[in-house]
């Protein structure tokens, strides 16, 4: 039975009269226990795809369903991990993971509440940190905090929103490695928002690349059908890992992926016409003015937007 569904989901944002559609009659089935990643440009429409599925908006038509029942609101269900680091700043790594967690669990023991805790700061490697302010972590470190306290809610799916984009590239390959080990080992089913090719191939089961707005819709999902745990030295020689990556790029920059939007603009092109010897020339504030038939072309235009 499909876990996650989306069906037919459009978005817009503006006023009536100056409306942008973002996303355009969007459907996606993820079943339990996939990691599927959505690829797509910046400004696309991914984040507001994942906060239609966390709940912080509404699709204005289509539908979101988690184990068939409309996802109306956020809930401790969908654990979010946002793209700029979301901890308290005044608590440490322990209290901010431990603040959703007595949330959460108010009928379990204290020593059960911290030693669920402590299981998933050591689950990203932080228990050395544990008793640090954000403001004394790296970029890293605090992107680790933020999956170890999704992860600690027990939500039934993982929502990232390009939860690694901010960080460098070496952090960025330590981390991918780290949350593709972590989501395989809970068997967790996985949402992953990227703009890194390469990143979803890494990490995901599926591929499903958006394409450019306005307007954006998701192209044809792609199979990632290499084992794991993936090795990104061995996979840059891969001739799987390439032809994957040439198939969602390829999408990507071609007729699907960007489509080719117009937009009608009316431009007032100056008259260049050679004077019309033919015409009586006319009188225009008691001097003679040449003698064309406008002095001004009116035209609609299509522009590439
Ligand atoms: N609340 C909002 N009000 C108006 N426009 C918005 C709002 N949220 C997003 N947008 C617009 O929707 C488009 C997609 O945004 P977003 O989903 O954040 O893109 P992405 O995450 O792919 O970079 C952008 O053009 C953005 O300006
Ligand atoms: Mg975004």
């Amino acid at each position: 039975m499909p876990f996650l569904v989306l069906s037919n989901v459009s978005k817009s944002f503006g006023p009536p009269e100056a409306r942008t559609e973002v996303l355009r009659d969007v459907s996606l089935t993820v079943e339990k226990g996939e990691f599927v990643a959505i690829v797509g440009y910046s400004g696309a429409g991914k984040t507001t795809l994942l906060n239609m599925v966390s709940g912080l908006l509404r699709p204005d038509s289509g539908s979101v369903t988690l184990n068939d029942l409309e996802i109306t609101g956020p809930g401790p269900d969908r654990g979010v991990v946002f793209q700029n680091y979301s901890l308290l700043p005044w608590m440490t790594v322990a209290e901010n993971i431990a603040l959703a967690v007595d949330q959460l669990f108010p009928n379990w023991s204290a020593s059960k509440r911290a030693q669920h805790v402590d299981h998933h700061i050591a689950m990203v490697n932080l228990s050395h940190a544990r008793d640090r302010r954000p403001s004394e972590l790296s970029g890293g470190m605090r992107q680790r905090v933020s999956v170890a306290r999704a992860l600690a809610m027990e939500p039934q799916i993982l929502l990232l929103d390009e939860p690694l984009g901010a960080l460098d590239a070496l952090t960025r390959a330590t981390l991918q490695d780290e949350i593709s080990r972590i989501c395989l080992e809970s068997g967790k089913t996985v949402l992953l928002i990227t703009n890194d090719p390469d990143e979803g191939i890494l990490m995901a089961d599926r591929i499903i690349p958006l394409s450019a707005g306005p307007g954006a819709i998701l192209g044809p999902a792609i199979a990632v059908d290499l084992a794991r745990p993936r090795d990104r030295k061995a996979l840059n020689h891969d001739p799987r890992f390439k032809s994957l990556r040439s198939q969602i790029v390829s999408w990507l920059l071609g007729p699907g992926g960007r489509p080719a939007v117009s937009v009608s603009r009316k431009l007032v092109l100056p008259d260049i016409e050679p004077e019309d010897l033919d015409q009586p020339r006319p009188m225009i504030g008691g001097r003679r003015a040449p003698r064309r038939r406008s002095e001004e072309r009116r035209e609609t235009v299509e522009l590439p937007s």
